[in-house]
């Protein structure tokens, strides 16, 4: 409670104290106290035809009346911009300013926007001469700047753009040596731009440009050092950049755009530390630009040189700017690759326009920075990264899968002019040879393949021998083992002898015909032991050397052999040993007859002692190894792939890997033990 009311009176006082405070402050600084100068601001009123609603009656000016500011009594500053006039005043709108001329102590008169049709008074370089700010923008003000404008010599600040004056700028505005501002663009001055407006050299911004100027730049705006702003665009200024600006220090806005300038760019402009924008677009510059025109630590944001004739490359440094927001290079004769330079992730978002220029190559992670690019009209080759395809102008280049591209004559002679091959847009989607580049690299694989493969199968090899050696060993052993997976089969398909077609299994041989053969089944004939039957060479009556199977059916199971015949019943490879016929008479002893194979088995040759008397039986070489390997490969690859069923040789031996005379491997032997699991699997099919 007393917190509050100690409050409130707290806030009653400060009420008091402010109201008193500020009346105190109008009676001190305001109230128009010049009679004279009433009487005018009431001309000036009716005059322009101002409203009671901005300029009442009955009231203090001083206090009451918009944009009238006083001092000491008197009016320092006219402000009617963006007023509007009263209906009458709207009818015949002049530039009726007489009364200004009866305030003694006007420093600002800010007349934007308000129509004041007519020339400007001859008489303000007589009587305003107070004056620091005159700002007339957008008044339709026409005519020609008078002479005694120069007299206003307290001007900080002149706006008289955007206007329909005439005539040439005099030269007695370089008497205004206060100026800060001088804009006197977007009207139609002509003649060339006086160099007495070297003198002032306070000036901060120069802005004359969209006239009809013509003649050189004065060098001596290189003296300008307080220029902040320079606009001279859109005028008809022929020569060339002096050189001298680039001792505009402090510089950030240089226009010299849409003029007949020409020559190239000088590269003391690379003084300009400050510069954030550059346009000297819609010239006829020409030549390259110099490497260091773009100080590293450049403030530059917009580039713009479109619509000139310059040439060369583009200092690397331009696509790495920091604050870069527009680069338009557009329609010149720019040529040369984009760099591949990283992206800086501080880097603004920008636009690029290097269209109409002659850059080839591809298209690189620069192009990462820009949010807008236009590439069109070049002679960019290659495909279109992801990164560039967005919001990205590509047409007319010579770039892969992208429509409305340059002919293949256009680009082909433009690379070809260079030096440079050109990729024909690419290959016509990865069927053709990207030329020789992937046949040289295919030529590799295929070596790289012959080399790896060769290798592996003398691996192969090795290791056919290894289990060969093991299973030597191990089947003296453990040959029941390798007999077990049979047995059920044996025993729970006692006889499903398969009908067999005889008449695939080769020659009927007579009992008589085979004893001719093998000198009647002597022991010198005899090759070996098999695990099915005995082996003996022999001799048909023709001459064939072939090899006699004799199974001995009281040794060995009568389903072995049928199983073999079965096989060879069905089967026909080039990598089994051909069986050539048979002999079934007699009842407890069977033949089979094979092709002889006159290099005999594997395991013979590998071990056969090296003779220099006999070429023919000498230890095998590596190629014919490989040979080998590979032939026992297809082989075991034939049983388990092709064959159906599909056997499954276990019982591969070197001695059951037999080699005819081009040592091309035959599989024989085919053991017992492979036929009963043949036998199986043919039964669970
Ligand atoms: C205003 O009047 C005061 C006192 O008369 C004087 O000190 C001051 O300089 C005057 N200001 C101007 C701008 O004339
Ligand atoms: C001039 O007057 C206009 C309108 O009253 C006002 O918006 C503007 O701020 C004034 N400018 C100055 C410099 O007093
Ligand atoms: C004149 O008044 C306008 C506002 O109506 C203002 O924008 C402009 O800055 C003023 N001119 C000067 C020189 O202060
Ligand atoms: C304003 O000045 C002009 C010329 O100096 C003069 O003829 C005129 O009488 C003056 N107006 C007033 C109200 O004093
Ligand atoms: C120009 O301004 C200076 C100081 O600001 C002042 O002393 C001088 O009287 C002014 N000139 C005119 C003609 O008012
Ligand atoms: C103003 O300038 C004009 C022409 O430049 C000149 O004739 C006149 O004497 C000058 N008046 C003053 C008061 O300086
Ligand atoms: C130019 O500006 C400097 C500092 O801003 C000032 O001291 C000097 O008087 C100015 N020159 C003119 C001619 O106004
Ligand atoms: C410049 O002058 C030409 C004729 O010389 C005229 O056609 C053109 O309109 C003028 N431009 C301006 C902005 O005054
Ligand atoms: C580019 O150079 C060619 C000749 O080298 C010329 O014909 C063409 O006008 C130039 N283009 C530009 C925009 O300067
Ligand atoms: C950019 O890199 C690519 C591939 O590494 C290369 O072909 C191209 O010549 C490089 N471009 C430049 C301008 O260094
Ligand atoms: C990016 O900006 C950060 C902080 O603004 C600064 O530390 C870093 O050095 C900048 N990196 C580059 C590459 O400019
Ligand atoms: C090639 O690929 C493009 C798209 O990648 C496809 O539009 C065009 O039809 C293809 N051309 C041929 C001949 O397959």
């Amino acid at each position: 409670m007393v917190d509050q009311r100690s409050i409130g009176v707290a806030l009653l006082y400060l009420l008091l104290f402010m109201l008193l405070e500020s009346t105190l402050e109008q009676q001190v600084q305001q109230r128009l106290s010049s009679r004279i100068e009433f009487t005018a601001l009431f001309e000036l009123r009716s005059s322009l035809g101002l409203r009671s609603r901005d300029w009442p009656r009955k009231v203090d000016p001083c206090t009451s009346w918009n944009g009238i500011r006083c001092e000491n009594g008197s009016v320092t500053s006219i402000n009617i911009s963006g007023f509007r006039r009263t209906r009458v005043g709207k009818r015949n709108p002049q530039f009726a300013v007489d009364s200004l001329a009866n305030f003694t102590r006007l420093v600002s008169f800010n007349a934007s926007e308000f129509l004041l049709p007519g020339p400007i008074p001859d008489w303000f370089g007589q009587r305003l001469l107070t004056l620091q700010v005159l700002d007339l923008r957008s008044c339709n003000v026409s005519g020609v700047i008078p002479l005694s404008i120069g007299n206003l010599t307290n001007l900080t600040t002149l706006y008289l753009s955007d206007n329909r004056l005439t005539g040439q700028i005099p030269s007695t505005l370089g008497r205004l040596l206060s100026l800060l501002v001088l804009d006197l663009s977007k009207n139609s001055l002509t003649g060339s731009i006086p160099s007495s407006l070297v003198s002032l050299r306070n000036l901060t911004s120069l802005d004359i440009s969209l006239n009809n100027l013509t003649g050189s730049i004065p060098p001596g705006v290189g003296s300008l050092l307080k220029l902040q702003i320079l606009n001279l665009s859109s005028n008809r200024l022929t020569s060339s950049i002096p050189a001298q600006l680039g001792d505009l220090d402090s510089l950030v806005d240089l226009d010299l755009s849409s003029n007949g300038l020409s020559g190239s760019v000088p590269r003391d402009l690379r003084e300009l530390r400050n510069l954030q924008t550059m346009d000297f677009g819609n010239n006829g510059l020409q030549g390259s630009l110099p490497v260091a025109l773009f100080p590293s630590p450049s403030q530059l944001r917009i580039i713009v040189l479109r619509n000139n004739s310059f040439s060369g490359d583009l200092p690397e440094v331009l696509w790495s700017l920091p604050e870069l927001n527009l680069l338009d290079i557009s329609h010149n004769n720019f040529t040369g690759m984009l760099p591949n330079s990283t992206v800086n992730d501080n880097a603004t978002a920008a636009v690029l326009n290097i269209s109409q220029n002659k850059f080839y190559g591809g298209l690189t992670t620069v192009l990462r920075r820009f949010i807008s690019t236009d590439l069109s009209g070049n002679y960019f080759e290659g495909r279109v990264p992801d990164y560039a395809h967005d919001n990205a102008f590509l047409s007319t280049n010579c770039l892969q899968s992208v429509s409305s591209q340059r002919t293949l004559t256009d680009c082909v002679s433009f690379y070809a002019e260079r030096g440079l091959s050109f990729d024909n847009f690419g290959p016509p989607n990865s069927t053709e040879p990207p030329a020789t580049e992937s046949r040289r690299s295919n030529r590799r694989i295929i070596i790289l393949a012959a080399v790896l493969g060769g290798a592996g199968l003398v691996v192969l090899l090795m290791l056919l021998l290894l289990v060969v050696l093991c299973f030597c060993k191990r089947s003296t052993r453990n040959h029941r083992g390798i007999d077990v997976g049979a047995v059920p089969a044996r025993e729970t398909s006692p006889s499903p002898v398969v009908e067999i077609n005889f008449s695939s299994l080769g020659e009927l041989f007579t009992y008589q015909q085979l004893l001719e053969a093998t000198g009647d089944l002597n022991d010198a004939n005899l090759i070996k032991h098999g695990h099915s039957g005995d082996l003996f060479k022999g001799i048909l009556e023709g001459g064939v050397p072939v090899v006699v199977k004799r199974i001995d059916l009281q040794s060995i199971k009568k389903d072995a052999y049928l199983s073999e015949l079965e096989f060879f019943s069905k089967v026909s490879h080039p990598r089994v040993v051909p069986l050539l016929g048979h002999c079934l008479e007699r009842e407890h002893e069977k033949f089979l007859v094979y092709k002889y194979m006159p290099n005999g088995d594997l395991s013979s040759s590998l071990y056969r002692k090296k003779s220099s008397e006999d070429d023919s039986l000498q230890s095998l070489d590596w190629i014919t190894r490989l040979k080998i390997a590979t032939g026992a490969a297809e082989s075991l690859s034939f049983l388990h792939h092709e064959c159906t069923p599909p056997l499954v040789h276990r019982d591969v031996q070197a001695s059951s890997i037999l080699l005819d005379d081009k040592f091309e491997v035959r599989l024989g032997s085919l053991s017992e033990v492979v036929l009963q699991f043949f036998l199986c699997c043919m039964q669970v099919i």
